[in-house]
């Protein structure tokens, strides 16, 4: 049975790494696949989510070898990308299916990209209407806006200014992505920054990115060459054993390694506001990438506001963040954060129905949650319901509840943290 029973066993101790970061392992995949020459990627995430880009773009004609200590990629530069026998599958991955959509709209194939349940449910106009924009030829349920998406690539892209209607790391990137191959100068601006791995990866990769406030612009026919690429720590990872050490008491935890990229960060800036004990150690850049090591030490923690431009730098940490709130001292609003119900769940409903199982004090709004706190959580049975998210937010939540609590489905975790329950066992035992 995909199960796990989870019970208080005491505080998190010691010192540890995570697994390497997701959103830069399936960037390093793709644009080592059309870049000339090799890429060799140490670091990378050997979870499911990243395992179904490999493959996509294996399927593309890439060769991309898989190793125990690396990944190697003989890059065919974006004109050397083979025509997709097969459906291109990505599994459960938002990341692959609307990167790749700005890869293959400007590529002269004809492909169809699909996933599994969740993905078949989550919105893809958002990436799909601007490509559209800049003269691409793609189908799929709903106007575009729903998978299985064909895509075909017949067309010479021409470049387009546009303004996002969200701040959103996926819909930069594949715009990013067909820029490079569309006629002129094609710029995205959006209502807060959003991660920006793409912009620091395609420079690494001699691609001439402008960054400014809140917008970047490339300009097409530009062409890649391999790099070596290290990948830091998740610190959407690291934030699970964070929030877990912020909270059970007498913790005192170092997560070494963990990429701190200011576009990702929100998660401790959230837990300062909370009064967390948060330091971060050993600050450097590793391949244009800020890595530190991160210090939590256990402390009482108050409620605190969570909302605007810290959305986007922290939206998959949301879940685990109030099951914290659920032990803070007063009130915690989380607003501006509609994205979370177009995520692997409507992780609105799945944390805020959930957390209530368990005792909390938390009520759904339109575009986040308030929980008032603190309230002691009941063990009780919940789901992941298939988002790796949620079933490692409710693992923490069953480190602080009294009695056992029940995660259906927690094998999920393996999406973007293999060994997820085996480490959390470990440094509970140190
Ligand atoms: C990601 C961007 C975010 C994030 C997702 C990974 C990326 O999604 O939630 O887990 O790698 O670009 P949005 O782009 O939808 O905000």
């Amino acid at each position: 049975m995909d199960k796990e029973a989870i019970v208080a066993s005491g505080a998190l101790q010691g010192s540890t790494t995570v697994p390497g970061d997701k959103s830069i392992s399936h960037r390093a995949v793709m644009l080592g696949a059309i870049a000339k020459g090799k890429t060799t990627v140490k670091g990378f995430l050997d979870g499911e989510d990243c395992k179904q880009t490999i493959r996509c773009f294996q399927k593309m004609g890439v060769s991309i070898y898989h190793g125990q200590e690396s990944v190697t990629i003989e890059g065919c530069g974006l004109d050397g990308l083979k025509e997709p026998s097969e459906v291109l599958d990505v599994g459960n991955s938002g990341t692959t299916i609307r990167l790749m959509l700005g890869i293959m709209a400007g590529n002269p194939h004809f492909s169809v990209v699909s996933g599994d349940e969740s993905i078949a449910k989550r919105p893809m106009a958002r990436v799909t209407n601007p490509l559209m924009q800049m003269g691409a030829r793609l189908w799929g349920r709903e106007n575009g806006n729903r998978t299985p998406i064909a895509v075909n690539g017949d067309t010479k892209l021409t470049a387009i200014d546009y303004r996002s209607p969200v701040a959103s790391g996926q819909v930069k990137s594949a715009l990013l992505l067909a820029g490079l191959q569309a006629e002129g100068k094609t710029t995205v601006q959006e209502p807060y920054r959003s991660r920006d791995h793409t912009e620091r990866m395609l420079s690494a990769f001699g691609v001439d990115v402008d960054v400014y406030e809140n917008g970047v612009a490339i300009t097409g026919g530009q062409t890649l060459s391999g790099q070596n690429v290290e990948i830091p720590g998740d610190i959407s990872s690291a934030a699970f054993l964070l929030t877990a050490a912020a909270t059970v008491k007498d913790s005192h935890l170092r997560v070494n390694n963990v990429g701190v990229n200011p576009t990702r960060t929100g998660v401790i800036d959230a837990l300062l506001a909370m009064g967390a004990d948060v330091s971060l150690q050993e600050e450097r850049i590793v391949n244009g990438e800020p890595v530190a090591d991160i210090v939590v030490k256990e402390r009482p923690l108050h409620g605190a506001v969570i909302s605007g431009a810290l959305i986007p730098r922290l939206i998959d940490e949301l879940p685990v963040l109030a099951v914290v709130a659920t032990q803070a001292k007063g009130e915690t609003v989380i607003k501006d954060a509609v994205e979370l119900k177009y995520k692997e769940t409507n992780r609105i409903d799945t944390t805020v129905n959930q957390l209530k199982q368990l005792g909390a004090n938390i009520r759904a709004t339109e575009d986040g949650m308030v929980i008032t706190g603190p309230t002691p959580l009941t063990g009780g049975e919940v789901n992941s319901f298939q988002d790796h998210r949620i079933g490692m937010a409710f693992t923490i939540a069953g480190l602080i509840a009294d009695g056992e609590t029940v995660i259906h489905g927690a094998k999920a975790s393996d999406i973007s943290y293999p060994g997820f329950y085996e480490k959390l066992k470990s440094l509970s035992q140190s």
